[in-house]
């Protein structure tokens, strides 16, 4: 125990001493141009080199693309027209690229540029090569995190670092990313060997603006059903305390590899935490940390701001 303490330690004490999580937009992109016709084209200094993301039911297709003229590789992020149906549609498309491009954070996918073309509302975004990290980890592997193959308690924490302090930003900023989820997290895995890797949250397609007083109408229930909470039904006002019952669930099943749903639990009942799943974060606060997080009242949960101050947080344990 003595010879591991040490080591874990170091790794997260670069994280805590970040000068600052903000980070400024590096290279100079332009996704789009006029061509001779007038019409906006994509800039074909970006060469297409594969999909990473293309589903029948979605209007959205993610490709991996090479700037040639930083010989860097980026992510095209396209929103298709011809499967944006609604007006809604429509809506959420323009609301996605103004929410996205008005962030900047280091533990948010960096947005270069955007332009509309005939064919697409299209994005052009840092490309992190850890994008199927989380999906794999638990919806492909139903693995939690285990205490000696996968770096175990501490890493788990620092990703939840990570991911918390994205969400700290957004909510500072009144955005409710609403739809929070393994798919929507993706791992920035260029850093030193001691160091663990950054996790960057992506997706802002159903994020909304709160206004002054706090709150945000959505037209319909939207998310993703293992992870929408409660108070998200069709024309309910929300608020930023949505994204911390999904992160509760999240961490839930990042940690024991399912959400308390499989237990049968319904929300309004204590959370069940059987102690073969929980023995290995007795006393870690992460236990105290999800129920704060899973609050029925969203009046009631903890805040993201709060959240960095939990026991949880804590690195010294
Ligand atoms: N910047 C990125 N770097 C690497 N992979 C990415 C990036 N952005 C998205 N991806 C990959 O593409 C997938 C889909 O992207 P995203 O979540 O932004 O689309 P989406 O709008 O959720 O699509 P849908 O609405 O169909 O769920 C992500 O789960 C991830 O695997
Ligand atoms: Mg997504």
């Amino acid at each position: 125990m003595e010879t591991e303490a040490p080591q874990e330690e170091v790794k997260l004490k670069r994280i805590r001493s970040l000068p600052s999580p903000e980070k400024p937009i590096q290279a100079n992109h332009c996704l789009c141009l006029t061509s001779a016709e007038g019409k906006t084209i994509l800039n074909p200094r970006y060469e297409i080199l594969s999909t990473i993301y293309d589903q029948p039911a979605s209007p959205s297709r993610v490709l991996l693309v090479k700037d040639t003229e930083t010989d860097s590789l980026v992510i095209l992020k396209q929103l298709l027209k011809c499967k944006i149906l609604s007006q809604a549609q429509r809506v959420s498309a323009v609301r996605e690229i103004e929410i996205h491009q008005s962030v900047s954070h280091l533990n948010i996918v960096t947005f270069y540029d955007s332009g509309e073309t005939e064919e697409a509302y299209n994005m052009l975004l840092e490309y992190l090569p850890g994008y199927t990290y989380f999906t794999d980890k638990i919806e492909v592997n139903n693995k939690p995190f285990n205490l000696k193959s996968d770096g175990g308690v501490q890493k788990l924490k620092s990703f939840s670092y990570d991911v918390i302090q994205g969400l700290e930003y957004l909510h500072s900023h009144g955005i409710i990313h609403l739809d929070l989820k393994p798919g929507n997290l993706l791992l920035y895995t260029d850093v030193d060997e001691n160091e663990y890797p950054l996790v960057k949250i992506c997706d802002f397609g159903l994020s909304r603006r709160a206004d002054a007083t706090g709150y945000a109408i959505i037209e319909k229930k939207c998310g993703t059903d293992k992870y929408v909470p409660p108070e998200v039904t069709d024309g309910a006002m929300i608020s930023v305390a949505a994204d911390m019952w999904s992160l509760g669930l999240l961490l839930h099943n990042l940690a024991v590899g399912y959400t308390p749903h499989a237990m049968k639990w319904s929300p309004g009942k204590p959370i069940p935490f059987h102690n073969r799943h929980w023995r290995k974060y007795e006393g870690t606060g992460l236990k105290e940390f999800i129920e704060a997080c899973l609050r029925l009242n969203p009046e009631e949960r903890i805040a993201s701001r709060d959240a960095l101050l939990h026991p949880w947080l804590s690195f010294n344990q």
